[in-house]
């Protein structure tokens, strides 16, 4: 067989200093262009994964801006994350409906079944569990999402089985 045709992902075996590189070759890239910070963060997360302090610090420093604003920037946003989060995102909707029709239910059985509480990641890092407001989904209430896939009506009991599937 030809080696040369197989070309291997190394994303997951880069180091830190590789990622902080990548990184520095984005804030490089970016630093002259007027409202860069948010492009940054979004590819520095995907980078590396989440946005820990010290990895804002080093955007601070490398852009001349103080960490308060570069922070407040991460927390002000939702889509960033200053903690790793897991392969894959349950959100459980807490919107009028589902949460009258046993929202509350699912977010106690999933924080079992994974041992995370709401906004945590599993140590595996296989999982993160969040909850959200109303997706539109009311008339199959309760509803869930796992990444993009939409789950209607869901029964506390199938919830085993359904994570089982990630
Ligand atoms: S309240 Fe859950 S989808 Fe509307």
């Amino acid at each position: 067989m030809n080696n040369n045709s197989i070309t291997l992902c190394r994303c997951m075996e880069e180091t830190e200093e590789e990622k902080f590189r990548r990184i520095e070759e984005v804030i490089d890239e970016y630093r002259n262009e007027g409202g860069n910070l948010i492009p940054i963060l979004h590819m520095a997360q995907g980078i590396y994964g989440y946005l820990p302090l010290e990895l804002l610090q080093f955007i601070a420093d490398k852009l001349g801006k103080p960490l308060s604003e570069v922070y407040g920037v991460t927390t002000f946003y939702s889509f960033f994350s200053t903690k790793p989060r897991g392969e894959n995102t349950i959100r459980v909707c807490l919107g009028t409906a589902c949460y009258v029709r046993g929202g509350k239910k699912i977010v106690e059985k999933l924080k079992q079944i994974l041992g995370v509480d709401v906004g945590e990641t599993t140590e595996d890092r296989k999982f993160t569990l969040e909850v959200m407001r109303c997706m539109g989904a009311c008339g199959l209430a309760p509803a869930m999402t796992i990444n993009d896939k939409v789950y209607k009506q869901v029964n506390p009991d199938k919830l085993e089985s359904i994570i089982e599937k990630y």
